[in-house]
C-alpha cells in the first residue's frame, strides 16, 4: 500500500473508533540487526548476534502478549532490516524500506552497534517512532534533549549502558569505603570499543558525585567522594607496562578498575603476583568488556594446552601435555594426559627450526590417530587448535579432525585453509574458510579457535586472524578420537589443543610451545599462582535472572535453535515493552491512528516504569528511558577455579545484596584492602610515615 492509502486507513480506523464500532490497527514492528556476522565490521561480539537468532525472540514475545490478550484487536507484522553493523547500510535500509517499501515502522527493535544505533536513532526521532536498542551504550545517547534538536529523543535502551554499570562500580566502592582509586583500561583507537566508553562513563559519574550537585548523584550520607588518582589507557601500539602501572598503582590508590582483554588481565595479574600484590592489600575489579560470561570457566588462568604432540623423531606420537595435580611444598605436581597416539605409514623428515617432523604420504592409510576417552580432549565448547603445516602444492586433506564427522580443519586446494563446524548432535553448522592464505612448500603456522561465549570461530595464519563467523554458541562434536593427517600430502608438527579461545597474543605465544626444553617435563606453578592472583579480582558481569520463567524461556528459544543471551533477551524484552505501553496507551483513551502517525503518547508510558521481561522479574527503566541493569559481582572460588557470584545488583532497587547470606567474601589478605591506605602517604603532599615507609611495594 502506497503512503496516500495509509494515510486513509488511518483515517478510517480512526472513523471507526469514533462510532464506537470494533476497530483493527495493524502495528510495524521493524526488527534491525546484522543478517550475517560479517566479521569485518566490528571488534566487539555484538555484531554477531544476528537477525536469526533475535527474530526468534521477537516472534516469541508477540506470540506472548497475544496469549496474555494484550494486543486486543491489533496485531503486530513484523519487517527486518539488515543493518550489517554499519551506520550508512542502517540508514539507506531505513529509509528505502520507508519510500520504497512503503512501510511506515511504528517500532524500531534493535539495532545494537554503536554508530548504527545513532543513526536508527536519528530517523526514528525525526519520524516520531519509539526505538529499542539492546546496544547503543556510550553515555551520549542518553541525553534525550541534547544534540542536534534532541536526536536521540525516542531511543529505549533495554541492554547494557554504561552508565548504569558505572552505578555498580561506585555502589561497590562504597560498599567498603573505598575512595582513592585507579582505572586501566585498552582502548581499540577508532573502532566501536567497549571499554573506552565504559571507562568514560566511570569517570563522569565520578565527577557528578564530586560536584554533588545532581540529587540522585550525591554522596550518601556517611560516605566519601571517590578520588580517580590514576587514569591509564593505552592501545595495540602503546603497550601497556604492568611493572610500571603496578608501582604508580601501588604508591596511589590499594583500588584499581580494570577493562581490558582476558590476556592482559593474565598479564596484569602474573607480574601483581610477582611484586607481592596479590596478598589482599590491593584488590582488582574487572569489568567484563562484552558482558557475556567472561568470569565463568577456567580460562582466566588456564594456560597450558590440553593436549600437545610435538610430532618429531623424540617424541614420535606421544602427547606431553599435563595436568595440574596439586602442591608439595614450593613445588606444584603435574602429571601428564598421556592421550599418547599412534602412527601408520608415516616418516619423519626435517622440520621447521632445525627439529624434525612427520610426512604424512597423502593416501587415506597414512596418518595419526589419537584416542579421545571423553576426558579432557572433549573440550566441546570453546577450543584453540594449533599446528605447523608444510602441504604440498594443491594439497587437499585432513590436518585434524574429530572422528565421526566432528569438527575438523583442511588444506584446501594448496593454498586454501578451512575449517568445518558441527553441532554435538551431528547438525553441521558452517564452514569457515580463507583461500590463498597457505603457501604450499613453506612452513605454515596455521590455527583455529572457536569462543562459546560470543559464538564466533577463528581461522589463524602465523598468529593473525584471517577468518571469523558467528557458527553461533553450540557445543561442538569433539567426542571422536582425533585423526590427524589423512590423505594429506606433507609434512605437520607442533599439534597444540586448548580448550579455551586464544587471542593473536597468546597465539603468538604459544608459537614455541614445542622447543624441546619445554617438553621437557617442567613442575612450573604458573597456572596454579595465577589461580591464586586471581583471588584478588572482584569482576562485574550481568546477572540473569533466577526464576523458573526464565529457564521456560530459555528452553523456547533453544527449541527455535537460538541460545539465550542478553542481547536476544534484550530484544525479546524490547518487543514486551512496546506492547505493554501500546495497550496502555490505547486503554488511556488514545486512538491507535494518531500513535501509528506520532509515537511520542507510547514512549511517555516505556519509560519510567517497571514491567516484567522473560523472567517475569521487575524490569526497571529509568525516567530517561534507560534499563536499570542487574548485575552480579562474582570473586575466584579457590576450590573450583571458577568464579562464583557474590552480590548481586539489583537494578530496580539500585543496591547490592549477598547472593547467598551464609557466605562470607574470599580475601587474600583476610579482609578487605584498608580504604585509607598508605597510598596516601607521598602523594598529594603528604610525606612518607614511620608506619608507612616506602611509596612502592618492591
Ligand atoms: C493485521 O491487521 C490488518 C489490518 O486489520 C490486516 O490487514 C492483516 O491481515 C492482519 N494481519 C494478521 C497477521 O492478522
Ligand atoms: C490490554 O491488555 C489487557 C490484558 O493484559 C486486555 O484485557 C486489554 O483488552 C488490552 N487493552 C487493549 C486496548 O488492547
Ligand atoms: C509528536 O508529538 C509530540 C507531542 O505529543 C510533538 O512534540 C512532536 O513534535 C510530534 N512529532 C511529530 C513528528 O509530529
Ligand atoms: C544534554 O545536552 C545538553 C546540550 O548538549 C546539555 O545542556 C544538557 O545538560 C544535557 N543533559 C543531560 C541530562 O546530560
Ligand atoms: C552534598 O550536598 C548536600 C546537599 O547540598 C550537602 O548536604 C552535603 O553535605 C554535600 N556532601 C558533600 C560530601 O559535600
Ligand atoms: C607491543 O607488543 C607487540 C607484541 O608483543 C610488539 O610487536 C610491538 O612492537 C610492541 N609495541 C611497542 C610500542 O612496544
Ligand atoms: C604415553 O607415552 C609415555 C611415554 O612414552 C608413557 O610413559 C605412557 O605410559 C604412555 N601412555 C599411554 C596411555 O600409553
Ligand atoms: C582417560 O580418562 C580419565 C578420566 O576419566 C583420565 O584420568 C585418564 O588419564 C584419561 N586418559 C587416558 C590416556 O587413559
Ligand atoms: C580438492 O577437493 C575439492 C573438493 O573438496 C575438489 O573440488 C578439488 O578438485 C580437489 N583438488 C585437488 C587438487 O585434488
Ligand atoms: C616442505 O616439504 C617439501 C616436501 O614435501 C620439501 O621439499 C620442502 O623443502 C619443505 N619446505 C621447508 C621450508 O622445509
Ligand atoms: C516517575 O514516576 C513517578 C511515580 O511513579 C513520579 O513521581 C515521577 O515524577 C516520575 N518522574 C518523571 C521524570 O516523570
Ligand atoms: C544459611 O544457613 C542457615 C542456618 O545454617 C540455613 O538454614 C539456610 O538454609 C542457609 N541459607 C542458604 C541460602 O544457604
Amino acid at each position: 500500500m502506497d503512503l496516500g492509502q495509509h494515510l486513509l486507513l488511518g483515517l478510517l480506523v480512526s472513523v471507526v473508533i469514533h462510532t464506537g464500532r470494533v476497530s483493527t490497527a495493524e502495528f510495524n514492528v521493524v526488527i534491525v540487526q546484522p543478517r550475517n556476522a560479517e566479521y569485518k565490521w566490528t571488534d566487539t561480539s555484538l555484531a554477531h548476534v544476528t537477525m536469526d537468532q533475535v527474530e526468534p525472540a521477537v516472534q516469541l514475545a508477540i506470540r506472548s502478549v497475544g496469549e496474555m490478550g494484550m494486543l486486543g484487536q491489533h496485531n503486530f507484522t513484523t519487517h527486518t532490516v539488515d543493518s550489517e553493523c554499519s551506520h550508512y547500510m542502517t540508514l539507506v535500509r531505513l529509509v528505502d524500506l520507508y519510500y520504497k517499501a512503503n512501510v511506515r515502522p511504528d517500532v524500531l527493535i534493535g539495532p545494537t552497534c554503536t554508530y548504527a544505533v545513532g543513526h536508527a536513532g536519528r530517523l526514528a526521532s525525526h519520524w516520531a517512532v519509539p526505538i529499542i536498542s539492546a546496544g547503543g551504550q556510550p553515555s551520549a545517547l542518553r541525553n534525550k534533549t541534547g544534540g542536534y534538536h534532541g536526536e536521540y529523543k525516542t531511543l529505549t535502551r533495554m541492554g547494557v549502558t554504561y552508565n548504569k554499570m558505572a552505578n555498580v562500580v561506585v555502589e561497590l566502592l562504597w560498599k567498603y569505603n573505598w575512595k582513592r582509586v585507579a582505572l586501566v583500561h585498552y582502548d581499540a583507537r577508532n573502532q566501536q570499543n567497549d571499554c573506552k566508553y565504559g571507562a568514560q562513563a566511570i569517570k563522569e559519574k565520578l565527577d557528578r558525585i564530586r560536584s554533588n550537585t545532581t540529587l540522585d548523584e550525591r554522596v550518601p550520607a556517611g560516605k566519601d567522594p571517590i578520588d580517580l588518582v590514576l587514569d591509564k589507557s593505552y592501545d595495540k601500539d602503546s603497550n601497556l607496562s604492568y611493572d610500571n602501572f603496578l608501582v604508580e598503582l601501588a604508591e596511589r590508590a590499594r583500588v584499581v578498575i580494570t577493562c581490558t582483554p582476558i590476556s592482559d588481565l593474565q598479564e596484569m595479574m602474573r607480574a601483581a603476583k610477582n611484586r607481592g600484590m596479590t596478598d589482599g592489600r590491593f584488590v582488582f575489579i574487572a569489568i567484563d568488556p562484552e558482558f557475556e560470561g567472561m568470569y565463568y570457566g577456567t580460562h582466566l588462568w588456564k594456560t597450558g594446552p590440553v593436549g600437545l604432540w610435538p610430532l618429531n623423531r623424540k617424541n614420535n606420537a606421544k602427547d606431553v601435555s599435563k595436568s595440574y595435580r596439586g602442591r608439595k611444598g614450593d613445588r606444584c605436581i603435574w602429571v601428564g594426559n598421556w592421550n599418547n597416539g599412534t602412527m601408520a605409514n608415516t616418516e619423519y623428515a626435517e622440520g621447521p627450526d632445525g627439529v624434525s617432523s612427520v610426512v604424512f604420504t597423502g593416501s587415506p592409510v597414512s596418518k595419526m590417530v589419537i584416542p579421545n576417552n571423553g576426558s579432557i580432549l572433549d573440550v566441546r565448547q570453546s577450543l584453540t587448535v594449533l599446528v605447523k603445516i608444510n602441504g604440498s602444492v594443491n594439497g587437499n586433506g585432513t590436518i585434524f579432525s574429530y572422528d565421526g564427522s566432528g569438527m575438523e580443519l583442511r588444506q584446501q586446494d594448496g593454498k586454501g585453509l578451512s575449517a568445518r563446524f558441527v553441532r554435538r548432535d551431528g547438525h553441521f553448522l558452517k564452514q569457515v574458510k580463507k583461500d590463498d592464505v597457505l603457501t604450499p612448500d613453506e612452513w605454515n603456522y596455521i590455527g583455529v579457535s572457536y569462543d562459546y561465549r560470543t559464538g564466533i570461530a577463528k581461522l589463524w595464519h602465523d598468529g593473525k586472524e584471517v577468518a571469523g563467523e558467528s557458527i553461533g554458541i553450540v557445543d561442538l562434536r569433539t567426542q571422536g578420537d582425533i585423526t590427524v593427517g589423512e590423505q594429506f600430502k606433507g609434512r605437520i608438527t607442533c599439534l597444540q589443543v586448548y580448550n579455551y579461545a586464544m587471542d593473536d597474543s597468546q597465539i603468538e605465544a604459544a608459537k614455541d610451545a614445542c622447543e624441546d626444553r619445554k617438553d621437557e617435563f617442567v613442575d612450573s606453578c604458573d597456572e596454579e599462582e595465577l589461580l591464586e592472583a586471581f583471588r584478588s579480582v572482584l569482576a562485574i558481569t550481568l546477572r540473569k535472572p533466577a526464576t523458573e520463567e526464565f529457564k521456560d524461556f530459555v528452553k523456547k528459544l533453544e527449541d527455535r535453535g537460538v541460545k539465550e543471551n542478553h542481547y536476544v533477551t534484550a530484544y525479546h524484552d524490547s518487543m514486551v515493552l512496546f506492547a505493554t505501553a501500546l495497550n496502555e496507551t490505547i486503554a488511556a483513551g488514545a486512538n491507535p491512528a494518531d500513535l501509528k502517525e506520532n509515537g511520542s503518547l507510547i514512549l511517555k508510558n516505556m519509560w519510567n516504569r517497571t514491567f516484567q521481561g522473560a523472567g517475569k522479574d521487575n524490569i526497571s527503566i529509568d525516567e530517561l528511558g534507560d534499563r536499570d541493569t542487574d548485575y552480579t559481582i562474582v570473586e575466584m572460588d579457590k576450590e573450583s577455579g571458577n568464579f562464583k557470584p557474590f552480590w548481586d545488583y539489583m537494578g530496580f532497587t539500585k543496591t547490592l545484596k549477598q547472593v547467598n547470606p551464609n557466605q562470607t567474601m574470599d580475601w587474600p589478605g583476610a579482609t578487605p584492602p584498608d580504604p585509607e591506605p598508605c597510598g596516601l602517604r607521598g602523594s598529594n603532599g603528604v610525606p612518607p610515615t614511620e608506619d608507612c615507609p616506602s611509596k612502592s611495594l618492591t
